[in-house]
């Protein structure tokens, strides 16, 4: 007689980026932003709290590639902060410390897009995108938005 096999229970899996495509549901948690592509071109949004920047980005077509979908293997998602905004951010780990070392066009206010989850006093904030980012995770890869 064959057994049946149990399979373990699995929660609902939550594509990454799902959360971005929801609209705020009140403007007590809408976060204005502005990314600034590489050709200077400013793209005001609003976001919300709880948003990856990343993943908002890609939400309204902004050029933020993320090859790696946030797991730190990469540095295709850097950006720079405006600096009055770079004390609101958390340190950065080691591990996006670690992938910053390798990007492209290094600065001070750098950081990884994917690590950055709105709140409320970033209201305001300005992500410029780098002339160019160095992919060593996937070469030629550009994931879509989901
Ligand atoms: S998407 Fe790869 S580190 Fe951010």
């Amino acid at each position: 007689m064959v057994k049946k096999l149990k399979l373990p229970r699995t929660t609902a899996v939550r594509h990454h980026g799902e959360y971005e495509w929801q609209d705020p549901k009140s403007e007590d948690e809408v976060v204005h932003i502005t990314f600034i592509n590489k050709d200077g071109k400013h793209v005001p949004l609003r976001g919300k709290v709880g948003d990856n920047l990343l993943y908002l980005g890609h939400r309204y077509g902004v050029e933020i590639e993320g090859a790696c979908e946030a797991s730190l293997a990469c540095s295709t998602c850097h950006i720079y902060v405006k600096e009055e905004y770079l004390d609101k951010l958390p340190e950065p780990k080691e591990e996006e410390e670690d992938q910053l070392d390798l990007a492209a066009f290094l600065k001070d206010n750098s950081r990884l897009g994917c690590q950055i989850v709105l709140k409320k006093d970033l209201d305001g904030a300005e992500f410029t995108l780098p002339q160019a980012t160095r992919n060593y995770y996937v070469d030629g890869h550009k994931p879509k938005p989901h």
